[in-house]
């Protein structure tokens, strides 16, 4: 069953260049995707790819520029103000840095049972409380603590208890881990796994960690300067990688799926433009295998189970896979 789904969602933002002078940059452009019940959803690309902004558009944070979001089946462009607020507490989010999402004046406590009222929960609050502190491993004694009383590990433990109270379906994991000491890192991951299944919850979970991703994900998005460029199952697009960038971005990186080194040509080319100067392929500038056709007309992502955003993928699977002409 579908959760949350986004179509031709876009984000434009004007930038002040100078008093006069603004110029646009996309952070997102015409994406659709969605995410199932039950489901981790990987979102990898370089920083400053969009990867953020989807994650704040698909929980209603930010209004897109054109396009709609849906929770279950909800327009959320066309949803009454009751309906909105009740959809943006099932959908909730685990930032990156927890010192910047916890309040540092509060009691955990207060933290907690804040979230708790902006449930429908019924019962003790206290025991609730007490029982999610569990699921996240943690004592009740943090109960009393502020933030700057816990390591980095807890207070990122207390952002997803303070998330899990609120009773959502979807939860966007922006880079939960990467502001943690790794040996931190796999437990949180762990947790966020064990929570996934006891909860029946869906997952979108953004992250620059190519092997974080890979292991923790159901199906995986590769985004380029705002564009979703290639859409399929963990094993697929990490085991066959059909995107030229996704074909850079995976095998700059030890993987656990790819078993032999692809054959990639080298490329020198441009690094990425910021502002929405490329035409037709976004990709082009770096692609050792653009065209004219590449220059002048955007791919659009092919609408089969493994999706992917390239003129010339059938041609350049077989030369990376199989090393054909
Ligand atoms: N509020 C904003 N105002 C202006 N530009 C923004 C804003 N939010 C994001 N951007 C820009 O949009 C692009 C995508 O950003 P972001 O979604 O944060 O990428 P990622 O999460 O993949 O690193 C970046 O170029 C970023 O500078
Ligand atoms: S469409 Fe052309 S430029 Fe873009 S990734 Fe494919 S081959 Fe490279
Ligand atoms: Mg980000």
């Amino acid at each position: 069953m579908e959760i949350v789904k986004g179509e031709k969602l876009s984000k434009h933002y004007n930038i002040k260049l100078t008093t006069t002078k603004s110029n646009t940059l996309t952070a997102v452009s015409n994406i659709n995707i969605t995410i199932n019940g039950n489901e981790i959803f990987g979102l990898v690309g370089e920083s400053g790819s969009g990867k953020s902004t989807l994650g704040r558009l698909l929980l209603w944070l930010e209004k897109p520029s054109s396009g709609t979001v849906s929770f279950k089946g909800l327009d959320l462009t066309k949803a009454k103000k009751g309906e909105i607020k009740e959809a943006r507490r099932k959908m909730q989010v685990v930032f990156q840095n927890p010192d910047s999402s916890l309040d540092p004046r509060m009691k955990i406590k207060k933290t907690l049972l804040e979230a708790l009222e902006c449930s429908h929960y019924t019962g003790d609050y206290t025991t609730r409380v007490k029982e999610v502190l569990e699921d996240v491993g943690l004592r009740p004694d943090v109960l009393d603590m502020y933030p700057h009383h816990l390591s980095g590990g807890m207070k990122q433990r207390i952002a997803v208890a303070r998330a899990i109270l609120a009773e959502p379906e979807f939860i966007v994991l922006d880079e939960p881990t990467s502001a943690l000491d790794v040996s931190v890192q796999a437990q949180i991951l762990n947790l966020l796994e064990k929570l996934q299944g006891k909860l029946n919850l869906s997952y979108l979970f953004i992250s620059h960690s190519l092997s974080i991703v890979s292991y923790i994900s159901h199906r995986v998005g590769v985004m380029y300067l705002g564009k979703l460029v290639e859409l399929g199952t963990s094993e697929e697009v990490f085991g066959r990688p059909l995107h030229p960038y996704s074909q850079l971005l995976i095998s700059s990186v030890p993987s656990i799926y790819l078993t032999k080194r692809l054959n990639i040509p080298r490329h020198n080319g441009n690094h990425e433009h910021v502002y929405d100067v490329v035409k037709g392929c976004k990709f082009h500038p770096r692609c050792p295998y653009a065209d004219e056709l590449c220059r002048s007309e955007e791919p659009k992502l092919s609408s089969n189970c493994h999706m992917v955003a390239c003129h010339y993928a059938i041609e350049i699977e077989k030369k990376v896979f199989e090393g054909g002409a």
